[in-house]
This record gives C-alpha cells, structure tokens and sequence, in this order.
C-alpha cells in the first residue's frame, strides 16, 4: 500500500473530529481507508436476549469478525447458546458478572476474557444483587449472520445486509454512557478455569477465562509491555487479542495486516492514530477500525493501555517471534503485566489489584 506518514502533530488534543467518525462513512469506505469509532457508538440489536451494540461488523466493512458492545443491568442474563461455525470472546469491561466458562458459573470483574471455542456452551449474567450494569466487549469470529435479522440488518432470505437500515441506525444511535476510568485489573480467581492451568488442547476444546494482564510476551510492534493474549500458542483458532501498556511519546511501528481485520481500543490515556491516510486524535473508548489492509499506527500523548481484536490472530506478527516456525506454534509462557511494568502510569496499577 503506497502510504506517506508524517509524523502525528503536537496540538491540543480534541476528540476525533466528526470527519473521521465511522458513522459518517459507508462499509465500503471503512474498509478501504478505516475510521475511528467508539465502545459507546454504534447501532443498537438484541442479541441472545442481551442489549448489544455494534461497533465493527459486516455491517460497516468487517468481514472475519464482528466486535460488539453487550449490556446487561442487575438480573439480566443471555439465554443460552451454542455457535458451531464461530469462535466468542467476551471481554468483562466494566461492572461484574457471571459467565458459563467449561460448563461452570464463574464470576468476571474487568479485565477478565472467556473464550468459547465452537461447539460450546455460553451463557452469561448479572446477578439481581449487583449494583452495576455489566458492560462486556465480545468478539465473534467469523460473525454470525443470523443475529441481525431480527434488527432488520441482514435478510436471511436473500443474504445481503441491508446497508440502508445500518447507515440510518447507526447515524441516529443514542451514544451510550460509559465511564472512561479503566477498571480492567488482573485477576487469578477460578484458577480451574484459568488458561495457565490447562494446555493449549484444553483450551481449543472447552474455553477458558484469561485475563487481559496475563499472556505471551511480544515486542513486535516497539511497544510495551505488550502481551499476546489470545492467540494460537494459546488454543485459540479464530480469535485474537493483543494488549499492552505504553509510555507516553512512544510510537508503535505502523503496519497492515494483510489476511486479518483489527479493531483496536484505547483503553486509558490519550493518544494520536494512524488510519488509513490520516492521524487522529483519539480519547479514551474510541476504537481505531483497521480491516485487513489498512495502515494504522499509534502514538501516545500520555501513557496509554491500548490492544483489541483481530481475526484470523495476526499472523503476520507471529512469523517473526520464536513462537512460529515452519506452519508450528508453540505455547508460550504467560507472563503479567505488573504495575511496575508501566513506567510513567501514575493512575492503575494492575499488578496492585487483589482479586
Ligand atoms: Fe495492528
């Protein structure tokens, strides 16, 4: 792709101005030239019973998955599904909960990652007692059509997403209110359940609850601490997470995924992205959209949490790290992103965080 890049301006930081925002572009543009959307943008469904807005899927230019926002108040709970073409991923964002992780009810406070294989069971609720909404962050790859039909998104029958309906919700879409203070902290409980105790097979055939904190280390893109957190090494097919942490003025390398969508999240700080053609400045819960192909790079303006989803796990980045060879991934061991790890973060500290 023939991209010039300028380095990112020092200048008042602002939200990302309209221009960029994802509701203004159509499926076709996002996936050529990407934009910059937000965890409390999107076009609102219903999906397993479960509010859900949509912030990367085919409904504005992804194809190998579909990253949706899931809310659920005190007493809320999905039904109980099984998808047998697509691998999920949900990440517990804010408030708490409970998932169905290898068949057991097991609590999820932020920064928890169940991951369910296909063929198996998920479910997840809010107990009546909470005090909090819980907020997760799902990944579903490859997306599965049918939740958008009762929306009126997709038609089943002619197999086509009904493009005019998208732009017309996901114009007019409430923004939802969502807190920026990161909550994601590492957490250990349920260690029956946790990746490090069960190997790669385990993990590829009943699921497991990661930790977005705890994972393979990785340096490829010149920041860090960075972690691979759902990735092949670790059982996972289908879907991918990355996460890191980076100290303010610290650039990333810019790049493209050649066979992978990417949609990013910038979790804590502020921060300038590459996307596309352009930098941006980004707050915290804006999401950089990056289909396979689009050029998309970061700077940080303060220190920053950064990472998110992409499918297939980027492949791309792992043929260059010791864990691939010749078509082979090994496991790796997981390693914690520790409070003293993130030199220059004065606000959370991971590592501090009991469970
Ligand atoms: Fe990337």
């Amino acid at each position: 792709m023939p991209c010039r890049i300028e380095p990112p301006l020092k200048k008042p930081l602002t939200m990302a101005i309209e221009e960029h925002r994802a509701k203004n572009f159509t499926h076709h543009e996002i996936r050529a030239r990407g934009a910059v959307g937000n965890l409390a943008e999107g076009a609102e469904n219903r999906t397993h019973g479960v509010r859900t807005r949509m912030i990367a899927w085919p409904g504005n230019g992804y194809i190998t998955e579909a990253v949706h926002v899931l809310t659920l108040s005190p007493g809320e709970s999905s039904t109980h599904y099984t998808y047998d073409l697509a691998e999920e991923a949900m990440l517990c964002f804010q408030g708490s909960g409970e998932a169905l992780v290898r068949g057991q009810w097991v609590t999820i406070k932020p920064g928890d990652l169940a991951y369910f294989p296909e063929g198996v069971e998920h479910a997840v609720r809010n107990p009546a007692d909470s005090e909090r909404d819980l907020i997760l962050v799902t990944q579903i790859s490859p997306p599965q059509l049918d939740l958008y039909v009762d929306g009126g998104f997709y038609h089943k029958q002619l197999g086509v997403m009904n493009f005019e309906a998208i732009r017309k919700a996901t114009f007019n879409a409430h923004p939802a209110q969502l807190s920026k203070t990161l909550e994601m902290g590492y957490h250990d409980t349920h260690p029956e359940v946790r990746p490090w105790s069960l190997t790669p097979e385990e993990v590829r055939s009943g699921g497991a609850l990661f930790n977005v904190y705890s994972g393979a280390e990785f340096s490829g893109i010149g920041v860090g601490p960075m972690r691979l957190v759902l990735w092949p090494g670790a059982g996972t097919q289908r879907c991918g997470f990355n996460y890191t942490y980076v100290a303010a003025d610290v650039p990333d390398v810019a790049h493209y995924h050649p066979a992978s969508d990417e949609c990013l999240i910038l979790w804590a700080g502020r921060a300038q992205a590459f996307v596309g053609d352009r930098w941006i400045d980004l707050e915290p819960l804006d999401v950089v959209l990056a289909p396979c192909g689009v050029m998309h790079g970061h700077r940080s303006h303060q220190p920053t949490f950064f990472g998110g989803f992409a499918s297939p796990p980027q492949h791309d980045l792992l043929v260059n790290t010791p864990y691939y060879s010749d078509g082979k991934v090994k496991p790796a061991p997981y390693v914690q992103i520790r409070g003293e790890d993130c030199v220059g973060y004065d606000g959370f500290k991971p590592g501090d965080v009991s469970t």
